[in-house]
């Protein structure tokens, strides 16, 4: 195993308390032969023989009664040189590393089928929630138009939380970290970038085109503020950070950013460190897996059950689950052709006439409002709060629409433009 922290720690206890029951499942034995670590003094959440540790992946890599790699190290290198050299010297990896499989998935998929290899890596995309293995084998006879996700337990977390308890930010992100559920550096899941990973994941599976990380459109949740979960409230909604991808003629729009959702949509109460992913299919129709996201217990769920799958393989008692197969080219639409409705909040002056200036420049820009609020007079700036629902517009009119709005010399700031999910 490549890694003993949160995730790797959690493996390690299955291993070794669930030790009867793998063997009766695989018909073998497993034993964790060796960790590597960076520090092999430092102490962990469960406890192993200190002779298992190594800080030096070669010893690993050259002993032959190493079947299966297990990467749980995280980041993108050197993961990405240990699971290929993993896969290159004949040896199986699992792994639950979204960003290595989100950028260079169809590599590893090639060299793992090359040299007769398996790689799973079911604990990438939403911790113990299975989805991967779903769309791989479950799903295989459909072609799936489109999925809606929320798949950072993080962020969900910490949007939960300030949205019910009115806890502010910094707070919220720290509990969340000491819970476990944050990367190493927290700036992926807040800024959207671990949504981002899996959404490529699934997508890439979804569709059977390469869908890369950079194809896919992210904004976090750095931007949000008490006061939009006070008017999303307001107006019905809650806001999550989606995760969104859809195919139509032949080509793919990934985005990622937060939404306002209509509370009783499903994913609005999908609450706290659990994520849900709802896939759209040609025979199924929709499908939905809703479950934790991250914590090292559901994660080690997902990674053990890879081992289990390729355990049952080695020891001749079922087939493996096949390498995805990518047979198509895909192009990605850009985030400025996506058609949605909108919530802007801007301070305006507030004097006869601004409305109409306001309500000119979207009309300008062909866009409809659908409604508004008016709060909050500031008497030293005399201007007020204003909060814009529009009617189903293209992003690139809204973008040009708020520039115009902030050149009208009425507006001093736009305090936020959040999409609607539909
Ligand atoms: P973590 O707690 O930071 O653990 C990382 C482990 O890898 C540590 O034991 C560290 O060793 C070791 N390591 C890192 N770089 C190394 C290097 N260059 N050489 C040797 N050892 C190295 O991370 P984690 O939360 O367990 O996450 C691991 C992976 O699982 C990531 O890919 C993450 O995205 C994924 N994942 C995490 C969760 C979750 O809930 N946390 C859920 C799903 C997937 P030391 O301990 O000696 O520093
Ligand atoms: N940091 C990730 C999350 C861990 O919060 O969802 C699971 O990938």
């Amino acid at each position: 195993m490549l890694g003993m922290g949160v995730v790797g720690s959690g493996v390690a206890e299955a291993l070794f308390q669930k030790s009867d029951s793998l063997t009766n499942q695989i018909g073998a034995n497993v034993d964790l032969k060796l960790i590597l670590v960076r520090d092999k003094s430092k102490s962990r959440s469960f406890d192993v023989s200190p002779s298992l540790f190594t800080d030096n992946f070669d010893e690993i890599i050259e002993r032959d009664d190493v079947d299966i790699v297990v990467e749980v190290m995280g980041g993108e290198h050197p993961a990405l040189e240990f699971i290929l050299a993993a896969l290159k010297a004949g040896k199986h990896v699992v792994t639950a590393n979204k960003e290595v499989m989100a950028k260079h998935g169809p590599e590893i998929f090639d060299i793992a089928r090359e040299r007769d290899v398996r790689v799973l890596f079911e604990a990438s995309v939403a911790g113990g929630t299975p989805v991967v293995s779903p769309l791989m084998r479950d799903l295989v006879a459909n072609e799936v138009n489109g999925i809606k996700a929320i798949i950072n337990g993080t962020t969900n977390y910490m949007l939960t939380r300030m949205s019910t308890e009115n806890i502010d930010y910094e707070t919220v992100l720290k509990e969340a970290q000491e819970l476990g559920y944050a990367e190493p550096d927290p700036t992926n899941d807040v800024e959207g970038i671990d949504a981002a990973y899996k959404l490529a994941i699934l997508s890439t599976l979804g569709f059977r085109a390469q869908v890369k990380d950079d194809d896919v459109f992210c904004e976090g949740i750095t931007g949000l503020s008490a006061k939009d979960f006070q008017y999303a409230d307001e107006l019905g909604y809650t806001i999550k950070l989606l995760a969104v991808s859809s195919r139509t003629n032949g080509e793919v729009q990934a985005r990622v950013h937060p939404a306002l959702v209509e509370k009783d949509q499903m994913l609005a109460k999908v609450d706290g460190v659990l994520n849900a992913i709802e896939i759209e299919t040609d025979l199924t129709g929709r499908v939905l897996f809703h479950g934790p996201g991250a914590g090292s217990m559901p994660t080690s769920s997902a990674i053990v059950a890879d081992i289990i799958n390729i355990g049952r393989n080695i020891a001749g008692n079922a087939a493996f689950l096949d390498p995805v197969r990518l047979s198509e080219t895909i192009k990605v639409q850009s985030i400025s052709d996506l058609q949605t409705k909108y919530y802007l909040r801007l301070e305006a002056k507030d004097e006869p006439g601004v409305l109409a200036q306001i309500g000119s420049a979207l009309a300008e820009n062909n866009i409809s409002i659908s409604s508004f609020i008016q709060k909050g007079f500031d008497p030293k700036h005399g201007t007020a709060e204003l909060v814009i629902m529009t009617h189903r517009a293209t992003e690139r009119s809204v973008q040009i629409a708020v520039k115009d709005i902030m050149d009208l010399g009425v507006v001093a700031g736009i305090g936020n433009m959040i999409r609607v999910a539909e």
